[in-house]
Parts: C-alpha cells; structure tokens; sequence
C-alpha cells in the first residue's frame, strides 16, 4: 500500500507540473509581443489583416504643423490598393439602378432600416431591378466579424473593403467602389450613391430617370457651386492651402446622395484612378468632373441639407418632387415610410419639380 500512495503522489504532483506549464503557456500566447493589451470583446476577431502599403515618411515629416488625421490622411495618400473582405455577389442582367450606400460597420440598424423601407425591391420600385449594396470600411473590433459576415450572407448586400473606416477615407471608397462596379455592374444604367441616413423616394427618382439616356452623361443632386475651401483648423473640413490652393472649390453634388448615368460612371473611373486622392470625397468628385468637362446638374428635389421646415404629415403631397432626403434617423425613416405607402396621401400626378 505504501507503494501505491508513492505512486497517486507521483501521477498527482506530474498532473500539477502538466497543468502549470499549459497555464504559463497559455498566458504566453495571449500575449504575443509587442501587441498593446487593450481588452477585447470575447467575440473580437483574431487580429488585424491589413493590406500592406507602408507610410511615406518624408510626406509625414513635411506635414508636421498639420492637424494629425490631415497628416495620417498625407503620409498614406498613396495607398490606393486595398483587398475586398466581404462582397456581395454580381448584378442581374436586366438591372437598372444600383444604389451604393455608404456605411460603417457600427451602422447596423441604419443597414436594417433601409433593407425594410425604401431599399425594398418589388413594387415600390415598379418592377425595375434595383441593386442594393452597402460600402464599409474596417473600423475596430466592434461590430463582430461575424455579425457582417451574417448580415452579408443574408442579404447579399455588404461591401468591404480593407481600409480603415474615417472621414478621410472616403474617397478610397469611391476609388474602391468604382472598381467594383466596372467589374461585376457595369450594365447599371443608373447609379445613385449616398448615405445611410437618406431616404430616397425610388419612384420619383425612377420617374425622373425615364426621360434620361444612360449613354448621356449625367450627374444630378444637390449641387453647390462657388464653395470656398474651409480654413479654419477646428472645422472638419478644414483644409490648408497646401492641400488646396484655388479659391473656390469646382462645382459638386452634396455628398448625402446624387445620382449618375452609366456613361458618367465609366468616365468618372478613368477620372478617378488617375486623380491624386483629395480627402472630401463629394469635392473630389467634383474635381473629377471639372477634368472631365461634365457639369453636374441641380435638382431641388434632393434634400441633402435635410428639409427645413416640419413636414406637414397630413399633406398629401408631401412628397411629389422629394427625389431624397438626408439626415435621417432609423425612426424618422421609418416614418417617412409609413407616410409614403399610406393609401390616403395619393397627390394628384403632376411633373416633378426641376
Ligand atoms: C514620398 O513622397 C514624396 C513627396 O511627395 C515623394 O517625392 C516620394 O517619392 C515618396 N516616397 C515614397 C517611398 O513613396
Ligand atoms: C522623419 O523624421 C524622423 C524623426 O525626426 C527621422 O528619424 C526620419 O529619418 C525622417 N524621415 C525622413 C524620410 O525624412
Ligand atoms: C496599385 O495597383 C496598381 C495596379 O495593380 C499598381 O500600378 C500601383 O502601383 C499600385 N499602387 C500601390 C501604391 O501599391
Ligand atoms: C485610411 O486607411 C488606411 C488603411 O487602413 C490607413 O492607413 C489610414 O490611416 C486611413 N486614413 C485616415 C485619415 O484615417
């Protein structure tokens, strides 16, 4: 018996050696060096899966009295490759109107709000395919991996790409988003790219668009023209003579939505790929389209300053001429469908307001 109490000791203390040593190892793994140790979310995904393009220091070294998103925005301007994560599958044959929303991986019921009121396909949309497809960047690790590539599955509609997701990257999703589009939706006739928080009133933009030739250039929205660069640091939209020196910025379409031709879009590719990134990614645009000769075309019927005065919910033609509005919550565009497909509310038809 005295034997065998040596040996339970002995299997007991190999067990505790064993145990220890995967404990030690364990720790050792979680913490690979180097890497801060931020708290992750047990749902975090396995870690960054950058698309490798290194800084310019020169550019960074040069731009020191800048504010620093100015400098980040410089010192990787010339990162202009970055790989699909998430894509949603090709475009019908017969499709007439892709609608290409910008959106951030956090967004995620301004994503649902959209699938369930005016992104609908079916009758709202008089029997025309539309496409639906939501542009996202990479922003940390909140939502989870998992939860988009979900949503992607489902819905079919996300696309992302590898690049941080900020206010200056905006323009690297119109780069990466007319890359996508030469290549799996170049027969759209129409494009329309705007916001998540728009709500875009398909039947009257439809409408608008049947006495337009997709061959013919187009670009109509909000357009403002003579806007003057903003030089004051704290703003936003700052931006210092070095990045821009002109005085007026060329004229553009507000960025909360517009809508362009399918000819517009071919050029605007070529336009695009050679233009050096501008961090404003609506002026941008408007560059591009000054270089290419095309004037962009104004229509009231886009809100993108939002509507100013309340909406009188019981006139009934509260919406003839509304082609989009931005500025929306996920509540107040639900309203507005409830508005819009309320039976009672029929306007008498008349021409859309220019
Ligand atoms: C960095 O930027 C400077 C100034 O624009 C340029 O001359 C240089 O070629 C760039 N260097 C690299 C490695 O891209
Ligand atoms: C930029 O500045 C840093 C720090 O002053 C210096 O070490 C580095 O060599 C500089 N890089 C270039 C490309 O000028
Ligand atoms: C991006 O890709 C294009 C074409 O593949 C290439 O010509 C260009 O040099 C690349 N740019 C960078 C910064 O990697
Ligand atoms: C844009 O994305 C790239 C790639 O993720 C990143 O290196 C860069 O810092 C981002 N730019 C800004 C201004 O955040």
């Amino acid at each position: 018996p005295a034997m065998f109490r040596r040996l339970g000791w002995l299997v007991l203390y190999s067990l505790a050696v064993l145990l220890l040593s995967c404990l030690l190892f364990l720790k050792k793994e979680a913490k690979p060096a180097g890497v801060p140790t931020a708290r992750q979310p047990f749902w975090a995904p396995p870690g960054p899966r950058r698309s490798h393009c290194p800084p310019n220091h020169t550019v960074a070294n040069a731009s020191l009295s800048l504010p620093s998103r100015h400098r980040l925005f410089l010192t990787y301007r010339h990162c202009r490759n970055f790989s699909i994560l998430l894509e949603p599958s090709g475009c019908a044959e017969d499709v007439f109107l892709l609608l290409a929303i910008k959106s951030q991986p956090g967004h995620v019921e301004r994503r649902a709000a959209i699938r369930s009121t005016w992104g609908r396909v079916g009758d709202w949309a008089g029997g025309r395919q539309l496409k639906l497809v939501f542009l996202l960047g990479v922003a940390g690790p909140a939502p989870p991996a998992q939860l988009l590539a979900y949503e992607s599955r489902e819905f079919d509609d996300i696309l992302q790409w590898d690049f941080t997701e900020d206010f200056f990257n905006l323009t690297l999703k119109e780069l990466h988003l007319q890359r996508w589009a030469a290549a799996a939706c170049p027969q759209a006739h129409f494009m329309l790219k705007g916001d998540d928080d728009v709500f875009v009133h398909v039947p009257n933009v439809l409408e608008f668009l049947d006495g337009w030739d997709p061959a013919q250039d187009l670009l109509v929205g909000d357009v403002i023209r003579q806007a003057l660069p903003n030089r004051n640091t704290k703003v936003k939209y700052f931006i210092p003579p070095s990045m821009y020196r002109a005085r007026h910025y060329p004229p553009y379409a507000g960025g909360g939505g517009y809508v362009m031709s399918r000819a517009t879009v071919q050029h605007l590719r070529a336009a695009v790929e050679e233009a050096e990134l501008f961090p404003i990614d609506d002026v941008f645009v408007g560059m591009c389209l000054r270089k290419l000769g095309v004037s962009p075309m104004h229509h009231a019927g886009f809100k993108t300053f939002g509507i100013r005065q309340p909406l009188d919910p019981l006139d009934p033609c509260l919406f003839r001429g509304l082609l989009l509005v931005h500025r929306l919550s996920p509540l107040e565009m639900w309203t507005m469908w409830a508005l819009v497909t309320d039976e009672g509310l029929k306007c008498a038809a008349g021409p859309l307001s220019q």
